[in-house]
């Protein structure tokens, strides 16, 4: 039992020695080494995942991006995060974030679909921040239309919206990442970019891409420790679903082995794995969160 004990402190030491938060491994070392290892375990079990990391959320005014913000919040991560048409809900993220705990928060209003604004964006992050830890790639749009009606300006939005802003941010931030040699890249997919979906054809074509390009980031940057990971969420329940017909969305509910939509949280609580040192060992990978809706 004793064995068992020192041996899981002995682990923890080495998981924060890994997250290079030296000050708070001396101190725990400190006092392991005084024989007060309760007190130093008890320190470690109330370190949070994110605990003095910088995530830039993309896209976090509502939904699922709001989500990842107050988790990371919540674990501890310094939040920097956009919006674009939702200015007051943006901004009124920012009271939230603090009062859930979170140390330095900033909104900032940036259309993540204009290479020029992506770049600023980064530039203003690592400098306000001091660096920059986790990206994770969420602003999305829908429009929606069979293909023989869907005009070509609504072809563009998607694709420039949802594809080419990963590139945009990613491109931005690569520097700062490998000069740190570290850094986590989440990218927000869909089940559709995997499966298809009749009457979302460009949104089905973004998300695809997204899949492709976090692949291929994945393999490129893997040596400089970067890992860049996507998240696949099915149907996820939000104040955009809300207006749907009750009906409908029961039937989709009824069709997904959980019997149930995901919630915001469901993909926040993955994102928190991915940006975090437990997933150290895992890049190119497409994580769905989708209640088993595609097995
Ligand atoms: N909900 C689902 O069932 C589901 C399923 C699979 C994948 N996803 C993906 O998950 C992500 C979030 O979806 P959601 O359901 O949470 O959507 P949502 O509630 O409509 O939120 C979308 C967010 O993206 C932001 N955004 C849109 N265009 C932007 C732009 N050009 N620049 C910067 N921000 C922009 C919006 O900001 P403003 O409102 O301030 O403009 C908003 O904060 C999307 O990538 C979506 O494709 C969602």
């Amino acid at each position: 039992m004793g064995l068992v004990f020192y041996n899981r402190i002995a682990a923890n030491l080495n998981q924060l020695f890994r997250q290079k938060n030296t000050a708070t491994a001396s101190l725990v070392r400190f006092f392991f080494s005084q024989g007060y290892g309760n007190f130093g375990y008890n320190l470690i079990s109330t370190m949070k995942l994110l605990q003095g990391k910088t995530a830039l959320i993309t896209g976090a005014s509502k939904g699922i991006g709001r989500a990842i913000a107050r988790e990371f919040a919540q674990q501890g991560a310094y939040v920097a995060f956009t919006y674009l048409s939702s200015i007051e809900k943006g901004e009124g993220l920012v009271g939230e974030l603090l009062e859930l705990g979170a140390k330095k928060v900033k909104a900032y209003r940036s259309d993540a679909s204009k290479f020029e604004e992506a770049e600023k964006l980064i530039h203003q992050v690592v400098e306000e921040f001091g660096g920059l830890d986790v990206l994770v790639n969420n602003a999305g749009i829908t429009r929606d239309n069979l293909l023989m009606r869907m005009s070509e300006e609504h072809w563009d939005q998607v694709i420039e919206t949802n594809l080419k802003s990963v590139f945009n941010t990613i491109k931005a931030s690569t520097r700062t990442f490998m000069k740190r040699r570290d850094g986590s890249i989440i990218n927000i997919t869909s089940v559709v970019g995997i499966q298809g979906n009749a009457g979302q054809a460009n949104y089905a074509a973004s998300k695809a891409g997204i899949i492709g390009f976090t692949k291929s980031v994945a393999l490129e940057l893997g040596s400089r420790n970067i890992r860049c990971n996507a998240i696949a969420p099915g149907f996820i329940e939000t104040e955009m679903t809300e207006q749907l017909d009750e009906k409908t969305v029961q039937s989709w509910r009824d069709a997904i082995p959980l019997k149930r939509g995901g919630k915001p949280e469901d993909v926040a609580h993955c994102a928190v794995f991915l940006a975090s040192d437990q997933s150290s060992y895992v890049t190119g990978q497409i994580l769905q969160v989708d209640g088993g809706m595609l097995t």
